[in-house]
């Protein structure tokens, strides 16, 4: 691992995309008979399909590239250029796709500023009634667009109840209900909760098999046979139809027979990591509720960047997240042992700067109180 001149190994907590196909799955990888998917003739990618709508529930599925073109699909095929799209500002929709949203997707987002990324029925009912639905002038509210877990808030898992409440109204209100669950299955190991009951309460959704399920490649979009039969056109028109996608269908659909549980092994360390931090009072730790873990590092004197930096030196790789809030993520990449040492080495850091912001201010004192002393004599003699 490189990273800013330190050639050596590292821990590296920044994302869980950053995982490498194990052995069992680049055996399925390379053993693949693979067709052309463009013909419908790819038995991987069929299989793949046909599992993921039915481990969720749904009538069908569609292999992506990655999530961001399953969301911007998902826009394409669940709207009308110029509609309005409800989510919170949180969410990879609006946080990181917002030009791709407006340029590809095209709609407009309304987000609203929740302070934990869990949008409730009353922002739903706000967003829509401080608007004059009746009027030809405004956007039309067609679509609320919820994410799970929410990356943005530490992977905070989006409770079911509220969910099927959003759901409720959605019905009513006639719009539909989108789930980014490019984590969705972490909520679903989480809270101990089937992956079909969280997809019931949407008309279609995402998930992702290269995050923490480990795999190189892609998404997958579930919903209706007639969305996904849009989304397959639009897929098209985004440069995401493939051709022999089998190779990567076969590492995806190892990842989900087969790394479901590692997730629940990533959550144990984020909890142990979060656990160990808590030792330093310095930190301030913002335990996620799954694989995540966001913790402030203010108390140091440091800006996030800079504490990123001196953990890199010390060979553990870390997300710069907010002004002073640093972002750790678990995955099949670290291991329990590997946990343990990237807690102790932040710990014995944050001790390390602790003592010398501590030391620098005693000599900016000593500074101050020299100066002040000469100033004073100056003063008398003078
Ligand atoms: C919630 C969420 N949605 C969508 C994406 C986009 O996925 P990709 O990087 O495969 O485009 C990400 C990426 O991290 C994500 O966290």
């Amino acid at each position: 691992m490189v990273f800013k001149g330190c050639k050596v190994f590292s821990i590296d907590l920044r994302s869980d995309t950053l995982t490498r196909p194990s052995p069992g799955m680049l055996k399925a990888m390379a053993t693949a008979e693979v067709g052309d998917d463009a013909y419908g003739e790819d038995r991987y990618v069929i299989e793949l399909q046909e599992f993921c709508a039915d481990y969720f529930g749904k009538a069908a599925a569609l292999f992506m590239p990655s999530g961001t073109m399953a969301n911007q699909v998902a826009l394409r095929s669940l709207t009308q250029p110029g509609d309005e799209v409800i989510c919170d500002a949180s969410y990879h929709i609006n946080f990181f796709e917002s030009a791709q949203s407006a340029d590809l997707g095209r709609v407009t987002l309304n987000p609203i500023y929740t302070a934990d990324g869990i949008l409730t029925l009353d922002n739903l009912a706000n967003a829509v009634h401080s608007k004059a639905r009746w009027n030809d002038t405004y956007a039309s509210p067609t679509l609320v667009w919820v994410e799970n877990t929410v990356s943005t808030h530490a992977g905070k898992i989006f409770p079911l109840v509220t969910l099927e409440a959003l759901s409720d109204w959605c019905q009513e209100a006639a719009m539909s209900l989108f789930i980014d669950g490019a984590r969705i299955l972490n909520a679903c190991v989480g809270a101990n909760i089937q992956p079909a009951k969280y997809a019931s309460a949407a008309d279609a959704l995402t998930m992702c098999f290269s995050k923490g399920l480990g795999a190189p490649f892609g998404s997958i979009l579930m919903g209706g046979k007639d969305f996904i039969a849009r989304a397959r056109r639009y897929r098209k028109w985004f440069g995401g139809g493939l051709h022999q996608s089998g190779f990567m269908a076969a590492a995806a659909l190892y990842a989900i027979k087969n790394n479901v549980e590692q997730l629940m092994e990533d959550h144990k360390n984020a909890a142990l990591l979060a656990g160990i931090l808590r030792q330093e009072p310095r930190f301030s730790v913002k335990e996620g509720e799954t694989n995540m873990i966001v913790f402030d590092v203010g108390a140091l004197n440091m800006t996030a960047s800079e504490f990123v930096q001196q953990a890199a030196a010390e060979n553990v790789l870390l997300m710069e997240w907010r002004a002073n809030e640093v972002r750790a993520v678990t995955s099949s990449n670290v291991n329990r042992e590997l946990i343990v040492q990237a807690g102790h080495r932040l710990v014995n850091l944050a001790k390390r700067l602790a003592v010398g912001s501590t030391r620098m201010l005693e000599n900016q004192t000593k500074v101050a109180l020299l100066t002040q002393a000469g100033e004073l004599n100056e003063l008398r003699t003078g």
